[in-house]
């Protein structure tokens, strides 16, 4: 079988315009992960998840956090605002920041989100305290690049986070870039401290009861639903093989 190749930026726009779409796919999501209505996910990060992260993060408030590949910010509006801190949310697809800046906006809530590549931000070097990648490293098509922007956006003393999966497996069901995934080598490369990378078996179960419905659902004629349906029907014949994972570094003080 030939490598699932690296999904285009127009692939990516197609998704966020089909997902403005479908409520009832958001509701699937929201309901498996454990997420409020207003908390826009394009990934599997769950509710104990976040708390999880925003721990790690350690931001005090006024601190600036950054939300790398952010899409339609979810995650990085909850975070900051759970740490009072200013946001900065970064992604390639300008559909997924047209659609996070007018959420933003309904809620009422000040950000700052992006049209940018996740491995040059064009953010100042040590501009930002913290940074959260939450299912999205594997796309980095230079992932050595990704992890080094990471290193240079962050301050003496910020940390990073990440949520992602990896897998020993050679086995082709499973794309090539997920199989590329080395969290700890990359952030360890890429120069951070204090690199640790967590197993968080807890948070799979909410991610196979999701695959699990939406495997069985018929999407109609819901695109978002169709590319969850088609997603899960992929995802599950290889879930077993695959780690799910939270990583967490520390840029080093200056010397
Ligand atoms: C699975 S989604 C996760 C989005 C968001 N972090 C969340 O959890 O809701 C992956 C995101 O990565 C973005 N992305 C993929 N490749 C990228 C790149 N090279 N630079 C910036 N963003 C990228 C996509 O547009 C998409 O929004």
């Amino acid at each position: 079988m030939a490598p699932k190749p690296w999904p285009e930026v127009t692939t990516f726009n197609n998704w966020y315009a089909d997902m403005a779409g479908s409520p009832v796919k958001d509701e699937i999501v929201q309901r498996h992960l454990g997420l409020p209505p207003a908390l826009l996910s394009s990934s599997l990060l769950g509710w104990e998840g976040i708390g999880e992260v925003v721990a790690a993060l350690q931001l005090n408030p006024g601190a600036t956090l950054l939300d790398l590949a952010c899409g339609r910010g979810g995650y990085g509006l909850e975070v900051a605002g759970r740490s009072g801190a200013a946001l900065i949310g970064v992604d390639f697809s300008a559909e997924a920041v047209r659609q996070a800046r007018e959420h933003a906006r309904r809620l009422g809530r000040a950000a700052d989100f992006r049209v940018a590549d996740l491995a040059a931000t064009g953010l100042d070097s040590g501009s930002v305290d913290g940074v959260l990648c939450v299912d999205a490293i594997q796309f980095a098509r230079d992932p050595a690049a990704a992890y080094a922007e990471l290193r240079r956006v962050l301050g003496p003393g910020g940390r990073a986070v990440l949520t992602c999966w990896e897998t020993s497996s050679a086995d082709e069901r499973i794309p090539e870039r997920l199989r590329l995934v080395d969290l700890g080598g990359g952030l360890t490369g890429a120069g951070f401290a204090s690199v640790e990378v967590l197993d968080r078996p807890g948070w799979r179960e909410r991610e196979l009861a999701m695959w699990e419905e939406a495997a069985a659902l018929d999407p109609g004629d819901d695109a978002a639903l169709q590319s969850l349906h088609d997603e899960a029907v992929s995802v599950l014949p290889t879930f077993g093989l695959m780690r799910r994972l939270m990583a967490t570094a520390t840029a080093p003080m200056a010397a």
